[in-house]
């Protein structure tokens, strides 16, 4: 399974994937982080889709096309805002990287590429967030052998290794 994961430093809008994971906000129409470099690389026809979307919770996910793009989607979800993790955000923050892999699979997706949901502005401690994704992913790589690759985009190299160190104790 874990062959199946690459974990690299670099910018999410550069990857080639079948999908960029967005990490959004309830409106989906766009923001700092993450959501405003997808937006800024795939051009205004985005938000344009987004608007029909009516929104999405959190812990849900929903897809777009990918248009400027290497990316032909987009699947954008909405990570829990860190409270003190006894408000159900470890259970939410799973429920993102479940949906993006069910929302991947009902698309016939068989590449994506994550961001580290919700650990910049919505302040969820990227120690205990990465242990989540990882095992997350994990499981639902079991569940869906189709799909054959995810990539994780670290921002930073501090990021990367905290991934790498995780991914190793699973
Ligand atoms: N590529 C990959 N990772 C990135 C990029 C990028 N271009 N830009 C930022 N990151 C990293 C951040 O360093 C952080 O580790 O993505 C992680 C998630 O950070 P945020 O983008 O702030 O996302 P999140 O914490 O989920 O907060 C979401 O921020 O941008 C707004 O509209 C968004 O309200 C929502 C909130």
């Amino acid at each position: 399974m874990k062959e199946r994961i690459e974990l690299v430093q670099g910018d999410i809008t550069a990857m080639d994937v079948d999908a960029v994971v967005n990490a959004a906000n309830k409106s989906l129409l766009g923001g700092g982080g993450v959501d405003g470099a997808i937006h800024r690389a795939a051009g205004p026809e985005l938000p344009a889709e987004c608007r029909t979307l009516g929104g999405c919770d959190t812990g849900d996910a929903k897809i777009t096309r990918g248009y400027n793009l290497k990316a032909r989607h987009v699947i954008h979800t909405v990570g829990p805002i860190y409270r003190g993790g006894v408000s159900g955000e470890p259970r939410l923050l799973e429920s993102c990287y479940r949906r993006c892999f069910e929302v991947a699979h009902d698309n016939s997706l068989t590449s994506l590429a994550f961001p580290s949901i919700s650990t910049g502005a919505y302040g969820y401690p990227i120690e205990d967030a990465s242990g989540i994704a990882l095992s997350t992913t994990l499981e639902q790589l079991k569940r869906f052998p189709e799909i054959e690759r995810v990539v994780f985009a670290l921002f930073s190299p501090s990021d990367l290794a905290i991934y790498e160190k995780k991914l190793q104790q699973l």
